[in-house]
């Protein structure tokens, strides 16, 4: 057994999270039991999901108490094997923490064959979830070329492969963020038809209507951005909500969403997605995916921060103004 550094809630983040909300402690890590490995934790995947799960009640996934070593993906490499399903070396992805070593169930972990061209990172985003998540929204959106697409944080993590995708199939990919730098991004490097800013939706509705309107809009923030974008779409248009992260931050009841007559005059399909429910197509999707970045017609775009101690900014920069990309924090040659 030898001691480590892992970052624990020290509190409930009131609103968007604070660094006060989080504790370094020096913890100890277990041996290794039967059907169990060592991982070394090399990238922490930073997800807003996680903060649903730091509320006091958490409305999605396992809550988190004061105490607790914070939970989130990552991807490590094992150091010590006691299950036959994984040898020293392999490469993994599972929940293994805010934590520098994790003692993990081989059977919970799913190890990567990691492509030495592309590096391990590209595994936690454009060919991990958020990539996969990208490509089986615009899936079930049917999203075609012509089609007018509208992406929310389209410079995120999930949205800006989404966005990469849609241009790609010949859509008309318009990208909305709250940040000026992610805007100009969007445009000069992916390439995007169109940018708007998110913050005035009275503005930007009327902007898309005069634009031609809105064919599928893949929705991960809701709110009045949600409502902005409904009073724009076409007739037959298709909506995926797959996150409300306009909501994560506030105690109450998540905001509500706008008309519903809007659905019925337009005959709209809205539906809602998450991506584990779709796990019998992840093999086909990651095949292409890992295709087209080989290829360099999807770029990965990633924004990387440097140790364990950086982590509690780098999750709180999620909901604030993160560079474009897929945020992670890479713990190679960590002191803590
Ligand atoms: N359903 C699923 O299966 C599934 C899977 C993965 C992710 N998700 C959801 O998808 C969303 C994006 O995840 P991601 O990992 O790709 O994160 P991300 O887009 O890389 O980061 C979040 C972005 O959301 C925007 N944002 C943050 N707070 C906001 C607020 N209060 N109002 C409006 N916009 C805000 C910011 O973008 P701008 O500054 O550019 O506006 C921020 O950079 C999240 O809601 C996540 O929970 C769902």
């Amino acid at each position: 057994m030898s001691a480590q550094t892992a970052i624990v809630l020290a509190r409930h983040p009131q609103g968007v999270p604070h660094l006060d909300d989080f504790r370094f402690e020096q913890r100890n890590v277990p041996d290794a039991g039967d059907g169990e490995v060592l991982v070394e934790v090399r990238y922490l995947s930073m997800d807003p999901f996680l903060r649903l799960q730091l509320a006091p009640s958490a409305s999605m996934g396992r809550p988190v108490r004061p105490g607790d070593v914070i939970p989130g993906r990552a991807l490590g490499r094992v150091r010590t094997s006691r299950d036959p399903s994984l040898k020293t070396g392999d490469w993994v992805i599972g929940d293994l923490g805010w934590q520098r070593f994790s003692v993990m169930a081989a059977q919970s972990l799913s190890r990567i064959d990691v492509d030495d061209g592309l590096g391990p990172s590209v595994y936690l985003g454009a060919l991990g979830s958020p990539g996969l998540t990208a490509a089986l929204l615009l899936e079930a959106t049917q999203a075609a070329a012509g089609d007018t697409v509208v992406i929310s944080a389209a410079a995120g993590a999930v949205g800006n492969v989404a966005a990469q995708l849609a241009r790609l199939r010949g859509c008309r990919v318009i990208g909305l963020s709250g940040s000026q730098a992610r805007r100009d991004y969007l445009l000069s490097v992916l390439g995007l038809d169109a940018v708007h800013d998110h913050r005035d939706p009275a503005a930007l509705s009327a902007t898309l209507v005069e634009r031609g309107g809105v064919d599928v809009f893949l929705d991960s923030i809701g709110g009045a951005l949600h409502d902005a974008v409904l009073s724009s779409m076409n007739p037959l248009g298709r909506i995926v909500m797959y996150g409300f992260i306009s909501g994560y931050n506030s105690s109450g009841k998540p905001a509500s969403y706008g008309s519903m007559m809007e659905v019925l005059r337009k005959r709209l399909t809205v539906s809602g997605f998450l991506v584990g429910d779709h796990a019998s197509l992840f093999p086909s999707a990651l095949k292409q995916l890992h295709e087209l970045v080989r290829s360099g017609r999807l770029t990965v775009v990633e924004n990387i921060h440097q140790g364990l101690g950086a982590t509690p900014q780098a999750f709180a920069s999620l909901f604030d103004a993160a560079p474009p990309g897929k945020t992670l924090v890479c713990l190679d040659d960590d002191p803590l």
